[in-house]
């Protein structure tokens, strides 16, 4: 771990810079608006659950749940995007209950919206979060109480900071997507602060003609779109397009788009969440010179930097931009002109821009 708290590229870039740089950097208002609940909870709180969990009725054992931390801790190195997703299921043993949830989430709002020790005025990471999670029903609670949990969270901190996202996982059969876009909606109707839905999970499964409907559900009471799409070389032409049929606010990732998917990106103006440090440790792209920003860069298309998941990537959003700012080959080498066009992007593109807030 790096002195600031974190490791590999972003670690690497943020390193390389001069003081006077990473102050620039921390003083941007930035927007975080791609960053995945379990995937994000601070490993000392982690090691903290799984100190005081009982799982002797757990699914996952404690040896598995102590394997998961270890690895996280040491650092997880993927051969490929499908290593990711067996990462969860120990994580998921130590926040299957509304108060461990709780604590989780607080701590990983915390992460992104309190002043950061490490900086000289305090600034946190993010003047702005919209987290996401996939709602999951559990010996000890139901999917609303899931969401009920996260949500009393999130709204401790006013509508300028922080709001919801709740994800659909792609592997979900069609009731239980019913049931959560049902609760998305109804909980926004409720007046409680959930502003979007999202589509994540593992990229190859699923058919995604059975999710349009309840995508077309959530647009129609007014929630924003957010799609992970084009994530993996294997995602098929028909499935970007499908995707790209919902009409999605904002596209996660949108790695591997070939020239006509890329093209109705382009016309449809919609925002792309860019993860540089998820894309170059899942390899999905294998260096920030073959990077896709490169594309959206040029075409000077709306973007924003996101975390994706800070646990298995030791990352933070500082370090993020620090992948912008530094010079090649450790960053992108852009001008601080540009990396301040792309933070008033990020912030630009929030599903819920308060509406006595000018649009940055
Ligand atoms: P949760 O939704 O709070 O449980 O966050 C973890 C979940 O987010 C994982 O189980 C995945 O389904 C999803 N996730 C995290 N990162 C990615 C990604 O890069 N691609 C697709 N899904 C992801
Ligand atoms: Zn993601």
């Amino acid at each position: 771990m790096s002195r600031y708290g974190i490791a590999g590229h972003a670690a690497n870039a943020l390193g390389s810079l001069t003081a006077e740089e990473v102050d620039f950097l921390r003083d941007l208002p930035k927007a975080e608006l791609h960053a995945h609940l379990n995937g994000c909870i601070p490993i000392s709180l982690l090691q903290k659950l799984a100190n005081e969990a009982d799982l002797s009725s757990s699914a996952v054992g404690s040896d598995v749940v102590k394997a998961g931390i270890e690895r996280l801790k040491a650092g997880v190195e993927l051969n490929e995007i499908n290593d990711f997703f067996g990462l969860f299921p120990a994580i998921y043993a130590l926040t299957a209950s509304p108060a461990t949830l709780a604590e989780a989430t607080r701590a990983v709002l915390a992460q992104f919206l309190e002043p950061d020790p490490l900086a000289p005025r305090g600034q946190p990471m993010a003047a702005y979060l919209e987290l996401r999670t996939t709602p999951r029903a559990t010996q000890a609670m139901s999917r609303r109480e899931y969401l009920e949990a996260v949500l009393a969270e999130v709204e401790r901190y006013p509508p300028t900071r922080a709001a919801l996202i709740v994800s659909l996982d792609r592997r979900m059969d069609a009731s239980a997507a019913e049931e959560v876009v049902g609760l998305a909606v109804q909980l926004k109707q409720e007046g409680r602060r959930v502003v979007g839905v999202d589509l994540c999970g593992d990229p190859l499964a699923g058919n995604m003609a059975d999710f349009e409907q309840f995508f077309r559900r959530a647009k129609e009471a007014g929630l924003g779109v957010t799609l992970h799409i084009a994530e993996t070389p294997d995602n098929t032409h028909e499935d970007t397009l499908k995707l790209l049929s919902f009409k999605p606010d904002r596209l996660g990732h949108a790695t591997f788009l070939d020239a006509n998917a890329r093209d109705a990106v382009f016309s449809n103006n919609a925002c792309v969440e860019i993860c540089l440090t998820s894309n170059l440790l899942c390899k999905t792209a294998s260096s920030l010179e073959q990077h896709h920003i490169r594309h959206y860069l040029e075409a000077n298309h709306p973007i924003a930097i996101c975390t994706d998941d800070t646990l298995p990537f030791r990352n933070n959003l500082l370090g993020e931009y620090a992948l912008l700012l530094a010079k090649a080959p450790l960053g992108l080498g852009l001008t601080r002109t540009d990396v301040e066009r792309i933070s008033a992007m990020s912030m630009a593109s929030r599903f819920a821009v308060p509406a006595s807030r000018p649009m940055v």
